[in-house]
């Protein structure tokens, strides 16, 4: 009997799969804001990428993976994560996960950007992200206490190391939950910008409580726009899967001509950063986008969920053309962890969206994040088991008045509005210049965890991450993946090869990490 607690900040895949792992010896606390259906996890719609086909293999993926990340990868934790994902995946089709299958019973593998083979397994057509979460909540033991619209405000640190997690109930009452180890799992941020494709609740909280707690995030410039959300009047309905460009689908615009023709070789399934910028561009030059889907006759099977989002829309499937536009989408940074999900924090681990581990480096691979939740769910889940039983933690009283948060006189909306006007798919030192300056300059409230309220939470940790997100894009003079400066358009490995933009309490640091950049790929 270990008799340890364990608390999980957030309950997308990554949160989920590490709580089902655990043994019923351990009491496992999931704390999540909203419902359990609220995360980045439940919204995906591609699948999970992994080397099915007998003509595909972890090399091939691995290379692909590599190619999308612009050379920011860390190349053993891509093959790791790579290797360990497929026998993830196979585990999931062996306890009967319903993934699709064609009438033969064959599995049906779709296609995103930068795959160079059909290996995009997935569930209820355009539901994988869904069905996974529901998968997840019935593997978890009695011994998992799910904790819906709890938030954690702060983590406690005792003696260097991570104690416990500062909450606050749906009713505004604060509590400090202590625990042997805190792993977070609450997502990026994409509520930084307007136009997203995240759940509400995804306000870089993750980031936030880390950082304050002292650990270290890095790679916070590399954005992933994806090119396709449904936007219609100016409102987003939310994703258009970059499969249904796997299943033929073209991106042309108000003339019906292609967009992509002629641009990069795979056309409209080249990597998002670069599709997202060619599509920015023809905006920028007063075009109107659509996704031409006439050649999809299953669609509405294919696609349900999307073909839900256009009925909502107002948008005729029959017509055949889905407007569309970028919008952000997942952050390749986050909070610095080793193979394990180890912070520089002692017990506190990150996993799934909040985590930079390398794998995804200047530019995520499709479909390449759901594997990396259950990937790093299971092994934080296999670490935390391999600790011995730490001494008996601390019952002295905390005094909640004494935990602080800045709050700045300013609103979600402008943020997210300045950041998406000046932080955003192409970027210029002016700009981040002034973005910067307008975030530094904010007055701010000192308001502490008993009196704050959830949007003024938000409103402190969005802030925080923005200044840092905007910070790291100013340093770096160079274009890579998803981070892209006109005025610093190409790569420049002689200077950045290698090297993360690392943000702590202690200031700004820019470090070169050994395991980035060009390796010899030996065949997995
Ligand atoms: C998509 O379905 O286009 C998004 C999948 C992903 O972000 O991996």
């Amino acid at each position: 009997m270990s008799g340890q607690t364990i608390i999980v900040v957030g309950a997308g895949a990554a949160a989920l799969s590490l709580a089902a792992a655990m043994p019923p010896s351990y009491q496992v606390i999931v704390i999540t804001k909203k419902s359990a259906n609220d995360s980045n996890s439940t919204l995906a719609q591609g699948g999970i990428a992994t080397s099915i086909l007998a003509e595909d293999t972890s090399y091939s993926h691995i290379e692909d993976t590599l190619y999308a990340g612009c050379g920011h990868n860390h190349f053993d934790i891509v093959k790791g994560a790579i290797t360990d994902g497929k026998r993830l995946v196979q585990e999931l089709i062996k306890h009967h996960f319903p993934f699709d299958v064609d009438n033969d019973g064959n599995l049906e593998l779709g296609k995103e950007g930068a795959h160079s083979i059909n290996r995009i397994l997935h569930a209820g057509g355009d539901a994988t992200g869904r069905m996974l979460i529901q998968y997840l909540l019935k593997q978890l033991g009695e011994h998992v206490i799910l904790k819906e619209y709890e938030t954690a405000a702060d983590l406690w640190v005792e003696n260097g190391r991570c104690t416990g997690v500062w909450t606050k109930d749906s009713a505004g009452k604060t509590h400090l939950r202590k625990a042997d180890h805190v792993v977070i799992a609450a997502g990026g941020c994409g509520h930084l910008f307007q136009i997203n494709t995240n759940n509400r609740s995804v306000t870089s909280d993750g980031l936030s409580l880390a950082y304050r707690a002292g650990a270290e995030l890095t790679d916070l410039e590399f954005v992933q726009f994806h090119p396709t959300l449904l936007i219609s009047d100016g409102v987003s309905y939310g994703l258009v899967s970059e499969a249904v460009r796997g299943e033929g689908a073209v991106l042309i615009n108000q003339n019906g001509q292609p967009v992509m023709e002629g641009v990069h070789p795979l056309k409209d399934l080249a990597p998002r950063d670069i599709v997202a910028r060619v599509l920015h561009q023809k905006q920028t030059e007063g075009a109107r986008l659509f996704l031409d889907i006439r050649n999809i006759s299953n669609f509405e099977s294919r696609f349900p969920t999307i073909s839900s989002l256009c009925e909502k829309a107002g948008i005729p499937i029959e017509e055949g053309q889905i407007p569309v536009s970028p919008g952000m989408h997942f952050l390749m940074g986050g909070v610095s962890v080793n193979k394990w999900g180890e912070t520089t924090v002692p017990n506190l681990y990150v996993i799934g969206e909040s985590a930079c581990t390398g794998f995804h480096g200047a530019n995520r691979l499709a479909s390449n994040s759901l594997l990396e939740c259950l990937v790093f769910g299971r092994r934080a889940a296999e670490r935390i088991q391999s600790k011995k039983n730490l001494p008996v933690v601390n019952k002295k009283l905390h005094n909640p008045e004494e935990v602080v948060f800045a709050v700045p006189e300013s609103t979600l909306e402008d943020i997210q509005k300045k950041m998406t006007k000046f932080v955003s798919i192409v970027r210029t030192a002016p700009e981040l210049l002034k973005m910067k300056n307008w975030l530094e300059q904010l007055p701010v409230q000192i308001i502490n965890v008993k009196e704050i309220t959830n949007e003024q939470l938000e409103l402190s940790h969005v802030w925080q991450t923005a200044k840092l997100m905007t910070q790291s894009a100013l340093l770096r003079t160079e274009s890579r993946g998803g981070h892209y400066r006109s005025d610093f358009p190409v790569k420049e490995d002689a200077i950045w090869k290698g090297k993360q933009i690392i943000h702590s309490v202690d200031g700004i640091k820019i470090r070169k990490n050994e395991g980035i950049g060009d390796h010899a790929i030996v065949q997995a």
